[in-house]
């Protein structure tokens, strides 16, 4: 990996198609990108290195920097910004030494400061059989003064764009996640980030970079690894150059680094394809199935009984409920809000985590084993971050949520946010879901955060303080600790819908709930910016009667189903006041899922069309390419596709192998045929989606 080039070091991370390289000029100021792309994209001119003039500016304005400080880079934006106690800052690094370890695709390269003594580890790391790059880094205090951390960013990654750079980002709002746009930027700078203390509706740490003049072309993607407050913001130069800076935004104020100190910087992590945001998503998803490592495994089908019965959670109406569900074919009968003492709706009980006798008169372990009794796991919500003012845990400590001396506190959905950074708060929280999990025949656990950090303050505490830091940090680790003691537990992260779905929590969580909106054209819309980002074992998704909150058209139930079946398939219907007729069909889908879930979990991902054109569809090709899984919708987008008389619409199939035949149980297709001509579908206003499974003749 290591190679030495003239007077400057320079180094090359290989990942399983990509390769990405590094060097630090003969200067030793800082690191600077010398290519990322396919391998070989190394060997010859870099496309990103600039030695020519640089009237106005300073060389490191120009330079495609690494990670760069305010010295470095005082006016084209800096990653790291350190100010002295002096208020001096400029606090410029320079190059002493590293450490490669090729065998583990692992470097570190490491830089000091000798007027403050601050050092700086730059680390890079491609997990094996990826094409990403997870960076972080470093910082460590190791002179006789106090510094302040004004920015701290994790990584600056650049890509060429010499025709401008198109941006991919995604949006939302509660009920509308994972909105997927565009935006094509000649000059300056794209910013986005969540100063909610959580990773937040209002954007994905997620941010995809292609030239505007290839489209379909070499993409590179940036995500940020961290469950709390991020941005990423990205600023096209003069010269063509895009850099993106990625990592926390520091709400709570500049971090102190005192004598001594060390201080870790969330993993930011960057991607390649060379095959457009199509084949970005496909590179995401293999580093999401790494990070689940042994967890990769097809999900139970799951009941969730929050849209059947709200807070109105009791014994009877629940067993009811996992009767049907039971006979439908689910596997896991999952009891959502509701089931705890003072929780009858949502102004109180948040913090008191004892099942309700009134509403589990024969007691919650009878009630479990009911549900059990009827061949279904067990799953339980939990919401332990967050406490009602109306609670006996507020009663007893309401120094142990976030507020601000003197100042009133701010309720959202009637609740106030726990300071998971307080020991004791952490002990509570993982004691509590712990006890739960020790208590009760569990298997399924629903972890909901449903309110942003508003009070950045610790009542009582002297001094400026890394709340944030300090809360993802235990958050992270109680769910470590959970996953250690509990293997056989799965954990879906939700936050309010899809406001907790970053890297770090796909590392942690099995599954994410990506939204509270379940109505189906809604969804779609959902789940195709989700699917770009994430892997579908990541994907929770329910078939419900809702009829959406933005594009109300009626689809059928094939289409709620065939819709989530696209990751983790999932009822969420009053499925008493379903007929006979649509539990027979729910039957009939559910176990067709069950034939098709292995390769949703580990096939390779297509995304064809989109929600807003008339083809819309998912490919997933098992790895050993025997068998083909399409899930098609009819988006009914107004073009006339899918009305009378019309010819079938043709989903053009990718990656298949030209020379091989398919069937679909009737028909037989060549590869090539699938691909140029596309695989038919007849769609008309009563038959609205499709589950197509081809098998290699
Ligand atoms: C928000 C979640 O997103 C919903 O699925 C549900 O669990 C409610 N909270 C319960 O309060």
């Amino acid at each position: 990996m290591t190679t030495l080039t003239g007077a400057s070091r320079r180094w090359t991370l290989r990942g399983a198609q990509t390769e990405y390289t590094v060097a630090v000029p003969a200067h030793g100021r800082w690191l600077e990108l010398v290519a990322w792309g396919p391998h070989g994209v190394s060997d010859g001119p870099s496309a990103v290195a600039y030695d020519g003039p640089v009237p106005f500016l300073t060389a490191g304005d120009a330079a495609a920097i690494e990670y760069a400080t305010d010295a470095d880079r005082p006016f084209t934006g800096a990653d790291l910004v350190v100010e002295t106690a002096a208020g001096d800052r400029r606090v410029g690094l320079g190059y002493t030494g590293e450490v490669a370890d090729p065998d583990r695709r692992e470097l570190a390269v490491d830089f000091a400061d000798p007027v403050t003594g601050l050092r700086a580890t730059v680390h890079y790391r491609v997990p094996a059989g990826t094409d990403v790059v997870q960076r972080w880094v470093e910082l460590t205090n190791a002179g006789s003064g106090p510094l302040k951390l004004v920015r701290a960013g994790s990584a600056g990654f650049c890509v060429p764009t010499p025709h401008g750079a198109l941006l991919s980002h995604q949006w939302g709002q509660w009920e509308q996640e994972f909105q997927l746009s565009h935006v094509e930027l000649g000059h300056g700078a794209f910013t986005i980030g969540s100063a909610q203390g959580v990773p937040g509706h209002l954007h994905v740490p997620w941010l995809a970079v292609r030239d505007a003049a290839e489209p379909a072309g070499p993409t590179w993607g940036v995500a940020v690894a961290w469950t709390g407050s991020w941005e990423i913001g990205a600023e096209r130069d003069t010269g063509g150059l895009t850099r993106v800076r990625a990592g926390r935004q520091l709400v709570d104020g500049p971090l102190e680094l005192g004598p001594g100190d060390r201080l870790t910087l969330p993993v930011v992590t960057g991607a390649y394809s060379p095959d457009g945001l199509d084949g970005l998503a496909r590179v995401w998803h293999t580093h999401q199935r790494q990070l689940a490592a042994d967890r990769l495994t097809p999900r139970p089908v799951l009941y969730n009984s929050w849209e059947a019965t709200y807070f109105a959670v009791e014994a009877k109406s629940q067993l009811e409920l996992a009767e049907i569900a039971a006979e439908l074919g689910v596997e896991t009968f999952v009891v959502d809000d509701g089931w705890f003492v003072g929780r009858n709706d949502d102004t109180g009980g948040l913090g008191d985590w004892t099942p309700d006798p009134a509403k589990f008169p024969a007691g919650f372990d009878a009630f479990i084993a009911d549900v059990r009794a009827l061949g279904l796991n067990f799953g339980l919500w939990v919401e332990p971050e967050c406490v009602n003012p109306r609670s006996r845990l507020y009663a007893e400590h309401p120094e142990w949520v976030y507020a601000v001396d003197g100042r009133p506190l701010t309720p959202v959905r009637n609740q106030y946010l726990l300071d998971l950074g307080r020991p004791e708060v952490a002990e509570f929280v993982h004691s509590t879901v712990d006890g739960l999990l020790r208590r009760y025949d569990i298997d399924y656990l629903k972890w909901d955060f449903n309110r942003p950090r508003t009070e950045p303050g610790r009542p009582g505490a002297a001094g400026p303080l890394d709340l944030d830091g300090a809360h993802v940090a235990n958050l992270h680790r109680i769910y470590e600790r959970l996953r250690h003691d509990h293997p056989g537990v799965l954990i879906e992260s939700c936050a309010g819908g899809g406001g907790r779905a970053d890297l770090a929590m796909a590392a942690r969580a099995d599954v994410f709930w990506p939204s509270d909106n379940t109505g189906p054209l809604d969804r779609l819309a959902i789940q195709y910016g989700f699917l770009h980002a994430n892997a579908p074992h990541l994907l929770s998704s329910w078939v419900t009667d809702a009829p959406g909150m933005f594009d109300l058209r009626p689809r059928s139930l094939a289409f709620r189903f065939v819709l989530a079946m696209a990751g983790v398939l999932g009822v969420g219907a009053d499925i008493r006041s379903w007929t006979a007729e649509q539990r027979a069909e729910a039957a009939g889908w559910i176990a067709r899922y069950k034939e098709i879930r292995d390769v949703v979990t580990h096939g390779e991902v297509h995304l064809i069309g989109g929600p807003d054109q008339a083809r819309c569809a998912v490919q997933y090709t098992a790895p050993d390419e025997r068998r083909v899984v399409v899930l098609a919708w009819h988006t009914g987008r107004l073009d006339g596709a899918g009305l009378l008389p019309s010819r079938p619409v043709r989903l053009p199939l990718r990656g298949l192998d030209p020379a091989a035949r398919y069937s679909d149980g009737e028909r037989h297709y060549s590869g090539t045929h699938l691909t140029a001509v596309g695989l038919p579908v007849h769609w008309s206003p009563t038959h609205d989606a499709d589950l197509i499974v081809l098998h290699r003749d």
